[in-house]
């Protein structure tokens, strides 16, 4: 089964909101969701670097704190070196979510750094899919799906209430798309990746078939 990884910090709650929501849309997409919180900037990040290792796609999230990613999952993605050194995670997809108070708040550097973050591993980053709401902004509710247009991955906003209560059900909708999003990606190129072997495999079978046929050929009179 096509394995998605989601690691994720989230200081407050908010965050996590979105990263269940996306697990959620992952397994609705049949495939088997990994959720690796990011506690502390203190822990012993290998079981999660390992655990990336070992999924064929990784979502990463982390709130927008002063403009950025938080500093704790930033200490997750320096230590991320050690799978940069051995080229782990090349070649695998990746994509990413990001939470904050206002609708801007910078939450695009937040997210492009977690493109760069994918990219610096060689990975291939899926972005979001979802078109901008095209209603007037008056008309867009907690129900609206990506509610304050983002291209590059999910943008979700939250207010200054419980997790429970917000961000909204519109933001928890587009993180659920962002996880089948993501499986489904995943799954066409295990896919592919399993079809080229197959088709490597017959080419070795056949090539010496080939050359017998060339080499017969090659020794009868031209007609
Ligand atoms: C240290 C800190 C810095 C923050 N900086 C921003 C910011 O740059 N932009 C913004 O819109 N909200 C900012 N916020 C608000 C958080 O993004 C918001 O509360 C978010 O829901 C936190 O997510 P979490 O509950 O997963 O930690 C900041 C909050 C904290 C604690």
């Amino acid at each position: 089964m096509t394995r998605i990884a989601i690691a994720y910090h989230s200081g407050y709650g908010h965050t996590e909101v979105l990263a269940n929501s996306v697990a959620q849309g992952v397994r609705d997409a049949g495939a088997e969701a990994v959720l690796l919180k990011i506690d502390n900037a203190g822990q012993d990040f290998d079981p999660l670097l390992d655990e990336i290792t070992a999924s064929d796609a990784v979502i990463f999230g982390a709130p927008t704190y002063m403009g950025d990613v938080s500093g704790v999952f930033k200490v997750f993605a320096d230590a991320s070196s050690r799978a940069f050194f051995t080229g782990a995670w090349k070649d695998k997809l990746a994509a990413g979510f990001t939470n904050s108070h206002s609708f801007s708040g910078d939450k695009l550097h937040a997210l492009t750094s977690l493109a760069i973050l994918a990219s610096q591993h060689g990975m291939n980053w899926v972005n979001l899919g979802l078109a901008p709401p095209n209603i007037p902004a008056a008309e867009r509710g907690p129900d609206t799906l990506n509610r304050v247009g983002a291209f590059l991955g999910l943008a979700g906003q939250s207010d200054n209430a419980s997790p429970e209560l917000s961000p909204p059900s519109g933001d928890r909708e587009t993180a659920r798309l962002l996880g089948v999003r993501v499986a489904q990606a995943a799954q066409r190129w295990k896919r592919g990746a399993a079809t080229e072997l197959a088709a490597e495999r017959d080419s070795r079978k056949w090539t010496p078939v080939a050359a017998a046929v060339t080499l017969h050929t090659s020794e009868m009179e031209p007609v």
